[in-house]
């Protein structure tokens, strides 16, 4: 196995390299963006986190007062089994804990954030493919709510998987998932779209109406490698579609601290991409799948565990960040 430093990532088509600090603002200039608005330093601690900066010390949120104008965020990366949906439902019910009123929103065909949640997927009739095709229904006939207190689902199923085509000659196709969500907006701090493992039209209506994008990643050599044909789809459709558009972390996913090759990965992320790396790290447990299969974020199956701190910490840092 190579090491993170060794080689260099193939490019997509018009991205940059992945090479040392980037020139374009994207690392640093997102960064700065990222603690300067509405964020107030936070004391750092003595000891060092797992990206190997200091830990910052970020406080328990303040309670909100008044709900609404969500924050739209898109769970994203192509790359399958990285930590997306997992790092959706854990970080949703980690913010609702917190007193957030959340949305979260499968936005993948095969249904992992609703069977997550142990929603029975495959039977229902009204899912987000009804919202996206066809105007006739009403997104509150589509909504869920979970066992989560604060957390809402908009849940998906196999149906999905005839959207890409069926709104190829929709006008504004790549607009549909913002009008369906509009309604709702004001009724949550957070809304989270789960994305499915692709690039395509589902994936570009997410981008096309998010407010931004937290990349889940998992703490591997190759996952360096698409971050630059994603880097540049969250670009075309800043430039085309959603200037609002930022990219709000890259939390690192699976990361195990034994492992020199975690650390590599993790030191070559933090190299490239500054800031933008939530300090928090999720690591490689096995109590992911299992409370998954139980159909409950972790914070609710297993409250004390390191998983659930983890997500916890990571919503911390989420809400400091965005200021709400
Ligand atoms: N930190 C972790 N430690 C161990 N296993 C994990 C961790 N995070 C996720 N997993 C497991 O890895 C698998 C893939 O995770 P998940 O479904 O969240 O990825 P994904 O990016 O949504 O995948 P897909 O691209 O297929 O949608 C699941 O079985 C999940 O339970
Ligand atoms: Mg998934």
């Amino acid at each position: 196995m190579t090491t993170a430093g060794a080689a260099e990532p193939p490019m997509g088509a018009g991205a940059q390299p992945l090479t040392g600090p980037r020139s374009d603002g994207y690392s640093d200039g997102a960064a700065e963006t990222l603690w300067g608005d509405g964020a107030e330093p936070v004391p750092e601690s003595a000891e060092l986190g797992p990206t190997g900066r200091p830990l910052r010390l970020v406080p328990d949120p303040p309670p909100v007062a008044r709900h609404g104008e969500a924050l739209i965020v898109a769970m994203c990366n192509q790359k399958g089994g990285v930590g997306k949906t997992t790092s959706t439902i854990n970080l949703g019910a980690a913010l609702a804990e917190y007193g957030r009123r959340v949305l979260l929103v499968d936005l993948d065909p095969q249904g992992a954030l609703s069977a997550g949640l142990g929603v029975a997927h495959h039977d229902l009739d009204l899912t987000v493919h009804n919202l996206l095709v066809g105007n006739r229904t009403s997104i509150d006939d589509v909504l869920m709510r979970t066992k989560v207190e604060n957390m809402d689902l908009l849940p998906s199923n196999i149906d999905l998987s005839a959207a890409e085509i069926q709104l190829v000659n929709e006008v504004g196709r790549e607009q549909t998932l913002g009008r369906a969500l509009e309604p709702v907006r004001d009724r949550y701090d957070y809304i989270l779209i789960d994305c499915q493992p692709s690039l395509g039209l589902l994936t570009v209506n997410a981008l096309a109406c998010s407010d931004g994008v937290i990349i889940p990643m998992e703490c591997e050599y190759f996952s360096l490698r698409g971050l630059a044909l994603l880097n540049d789809t969250v670009e075309k459709v800043r430039d085309r579609l959603n200037p609002r558009l930022s990219l709000y972390g890259i939390v690192v996913t699976m990361f195990d601290a034994r492992l020199l090759h975690s650390r590599q990965v993790m030191a070559r992320v933090v190299e490239v991409f500054g800031d933008l790396v939530y300090d928090t790290a999720i690591a490689r447990t096995v109590r992911f799948p299992d409370a998954s299969v139980a159909g409950e974020p972790i914070t609710t199956w297993a409250p004390k565990s390191g998983g659930a701190e983890a997500y916890r910490s990571m919503a911390r840092e989420v809400i400091h960040r965005s200021g709400r």
